[in-house]
This record gives C-alpha cells, structure tokens and sequence, in this order.
C-alpha cells in the first residue's frame, strides 16, 4: 500500500520538476525557432539565435543572472527585467508585458515573441552582449549544421 501511494507521488514531483527546468539540445531549439519564423527575422538568420541563446543561457531555460544596476535576465535568451519583463515589487519598462518568471519554463514560445519584440528596435541584436562578442560578423554555420 506504502509503495503503492508512493510512486504517483514521486512520478508528480518528477513532473512538476520537468515542465520548468529544460536545457535544449542545438539542433532542437533551432527547429522550435525555425518554427517560429526566426530564421531571417529582421534580417537575421536561424545561426544567429542559436549562437545568441548558446552565449546568454547555455541553451537553459532557468538561466537567471544579476546585472550591475539591480535587474536581472532571465531564461534562454537572458531577457532583462528592466525593459521587457516584470519582476514583482521592482520597476520595468515591461515592454513584452510579460512576468519574467514566466519566460522561465520549457515553453519558449513567449521568449521567442519577446525576442521578436526585442529585436524591432534599431539596435537588432546587438541588444545581447553576448551576440556581440561572441556572434555578431562570424561564420556561424556551425550552429545549425545537421539540424
Ligand atoms: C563557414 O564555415 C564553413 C565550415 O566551417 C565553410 O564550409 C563555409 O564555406 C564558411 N562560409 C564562409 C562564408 O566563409
């Protein structure tokens, strides 16, 4: 009866554990986001984003880092909590209008619509320090090569 009552249990923690912590694989996230129409987006192409999410996350959707000046980004593609998410008793612009928390789970639909926010402003993507340092002007084949 104890076993029996049990498992349910621990395969619920499982689960709940797995909706919100997810480290995505290259070639997985750049068909999510070639689903989601990102390659050319603005003028730049599906390498791009793989690159930019690989430099800000490490592919992982609960990457949460603190800034200098008190906000924080948050998930894959390490979205600031001073512009474009909310963060609960502090002050954003909170232009994606978005939770940021909520651009934390395995769901990245709402990342990649904020991304496309983001990316509309006259900056692109030098938006992501890590795009310019790492992406920006390189022969990124390599990304989404095999995917
Ligand atoms: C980029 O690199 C790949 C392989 O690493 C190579 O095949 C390709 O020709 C390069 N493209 C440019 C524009 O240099």
């Amino acid at each position: 009866m104890k076993a029996i009552f049990c498992q349910p249990l621990l395969l619920l923690v499982y689960f709940v554990f797995a909706i919100h912590a997810k480290i995505y694989e290259r070639c997985e996230l750049a068909k999510q986001l070639d689903n989601h129409g990102m390659d050319g987006y603005q003028g730049y192409s599906l390498a791009n984003w793989v690159c930019m999410a690989f430099f800000e996350s490490g592919f992982d959707t609960e990457a949460v880092s603190q800034n200098k000046d008190g906000t924080s980004d948050f998930g894959i593609f390490q979205i600031n909590s001073g512009w474009w998410c909310a963060v609960e008793d502090s002050v954003s612009e909170n232009l994606c209008r978005i939770d940021c928390k909520d651009l934390l789970n395995a769901d990245i639909e709402n990342n990649i619509l904020c991304a496309k926010r983001i990316v509309r402003d006259p900056q692109g993507m030098a938006a992501w320090n890590e795009w310019k340092t790492h992406c920006e002007g390189k022969n990124l084949s390599e990304w989404v090569k095999g995917c």
